[in-house]
């Protein structure tokens, strides 16, 4: 079985400060890569900076700052919110590095070798914003201006030498291999938007641009720069240091298992770049997830639109875990998603500080004092218990295959219900009125205390520093956890000391209380 995993983020653009659906893209991934790791798997986790092309030309002018030197910076500033969201990324690359320049300029000579590359002039829209490029028909004018009507971004006419990419040449290879590959494009209505897209036909590509110079050269005519999307979707491949095969990182990782992406970004991820593979004979990626936006109102956070949710405001309002939390239980993923200050403090006094904190700590205090601190020795599972604990057991593969299929809702929901069984368990059982049957009492608190332990283990890829925290109860570091001993009714080492655990999560007092 392979059990190696290649998750990758978009590489995001240094144009601007992050924002909250920058912080949703990675949030996921990184929730995808604890999973992985848990079950076993060797996980390569990608991210970076998008750092060429006319938009970022351009954002660097306006500042007035050199154009390396204003990606330094503001690549910085992604660089740093992956610490703050504790993501567990083994990579971070950026487009103006040496490693990625090289490779690029390598799949240029290979699409050049297999014929794909020729020499032409280009007519038509072309918004910086998206550096993309739009149809006759895609275009809107209000005002005297122009305007995509699919990503509502200002376009401007361009006209000049082009390379063009022979991207009508694998119309045909590509609704084979979407057919082929059903799990190729996910979610199924995106998949579907695509290939009619594909279906409608498909025109080369112009892939080098002359009238500016921020990227990298076009190989043996430097007076082009490649297009900053053939560019940027190199990045997946760059970073595993292709097409050098020696370190053995391409021959592990390649094909990617999940290139995660924004709606928006679908067309070049599952148009353009499996094309561009197909030409160059490199294996395509195995699945391409579409996610929703993160809306403030009604509309996609962007800068142009000035309706930016900082994620480090909630991060530092609310804690990161709660954010965490909230991304990947309330958004429902592939759809678009509202960040709701009022839902947020929902989920931490009900589920995070409630069901999951409480329990923990109610647990605790009770076994620290009926039980000697000490994960009971002498247990004696009756029906209930193992029913209970059979949960877990029976739904093992069940969970994995939602992580499979990417259904992280159905994820999720398996641990809340799990927590609100196990809070009942407890209740039910009144351990309290036990004290005259200590190996009942010891029983219950066993089981209640395996509980916590594999519902901890389930919520590690969700919320990592709490989970941590939790498991500090039974001195379980990370590295012990592991997602199959979840079926594992005696994990917990008997006779072993319990620790005090302290507040998981604060309630919030609610403004309308
Ligand atoms: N640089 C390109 C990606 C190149 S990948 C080879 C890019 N960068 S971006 O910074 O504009 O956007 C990066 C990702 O963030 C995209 O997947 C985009 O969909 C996502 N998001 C940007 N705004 C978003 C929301 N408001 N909500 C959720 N995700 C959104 O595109």
């Amino acid at each position: 079985m392979d059990k190696n995993f290649y998750i990758t983020t978009p590489i995001y653009y240094p144009s601007a400060k992050p924002h909250m659906g920058h912080a949703y893209s990675s949030i996921i991934a990184d929730f995808f890569a604890r999973f992985k790791r848990i079950d076993g798997f060797n996980v390569h986790f990608l991210t970076g900076t998008d750092e060429h092309g006319l938009k970022i030309q351009r954002a660097a002018e306006k500042s007035n700052i050199d154009t390396l030197k204003f990606c330094d910076e503001i690549s910085q500033t992604f660089r740093d919110l992956s610490k703050i969201l504790n993501l567990t990324n083994t990579d971070f690359i950026r487009t103006t590095e040496k490693r990625h320049k090289e490779s690029v300029q390598y799949l240029w000579k290979e699409l050049e070798k297999s014929g794909d590359i020729y020499l032409s002039k280009y007519s038509g829209w072309y918004s910086v914003s998206d550096e993309a490029f739009y149809n006759k028909d895609e275009i809107e004018e209000k005002n005297g201006v122009k305007f995509s009507i699919i990503s509502k971004s200002q376009v401007e006419w361009m006209d000049e030498e082009s390379f063009f990419f022979k991207l009508s040449k694998w119309e045909k290879p590509l609704l084979k291999f979407y057919e082929d590959n059903p799990n190729f494009i996910q979610p199924e209505n995106r998949r579907n938007e695509v290939i009619s897209f594909v279906k409608g036909g498909l025109k080369d590509l112009s892939i080098s641009r002359k009238s500016f110079s921020w990227g990298i050269k076009v190989p043996n005519s430097d007076n082009h720069v490649i297009y900053v999307w053939l560019d940027a979707l190199t990045n997946y491949i760059s970073a595993l240091n292709y097409p050098n095969l020696d370190d053995g990182l391409f021959k592990k990782f390649w094909p990617a298992s999940i290139h995660l992406i924004g709606k928006d970004i679908l067309r070049f991820h599952a148009v353009y770049w499996p094309a561009f593979l197909l030409a160059a004979k490199i294996e395509l990626p195995k699945t391409v997830y579409g996610h929703g936006w993160i809306l403030s109102g009604d509309e996609k956070m962007s800068k142009s639109k000035g309706n930016i949710l900082d994620p480090l405001e909630i991060v530092n309002e609310y804690g990161l875990d709660p954010l965490r939390y909230y991304l990947i239980k309330e958004v429902s993923f592939g759809n678009d998603g509202n960040i709701s200050q009022e839902r947020l403090e929902d989920c931490i006094n009900s589920d995070l500080a409630n069901n999951y904190g409480n329990l923990c700590q109610r647990t605790v205090s009770f076994a620290i004092k009926n039980c000697d601190q000490k994960i009971p020795q002498k247990i004696n599972f009756n029906d209930e218990d193992i029913k209970v604990l059979d949960e877990y057991t029976k739904n093992i593969d069940y969970i994995r295959s939602k992580i499979d299929e990417h259904n992280i809702n159905h994820y999720i929901d398996f641990i809340v219900t799990a927590l609100f069984t196990a809070n009942k368990y407890f209740n039910d059982q009144e351990p309290w009125n036990k004290k005259d049957d200590q190996l009942r009492l010891n029983t219950i608190v066993y089981t209640t205390l395996e509980i916590i332990r594999k519902i901890s283990f389930l919520l590690y890829p969700v919320i990592p520093e709490t989970s941590l925290k939790a498991l500090k109860i039974f001195d379980i570091v990370e590295k012990e956890i592991n997602f199959s001993s979840i079926s594992n009714h005696e994990f917990l080492k008997k006779g072993s000391k319990i620790n005090s655990v302290g507040i998981l999560f604060r309630k919030i007092n609610k403004k309308n209380d």
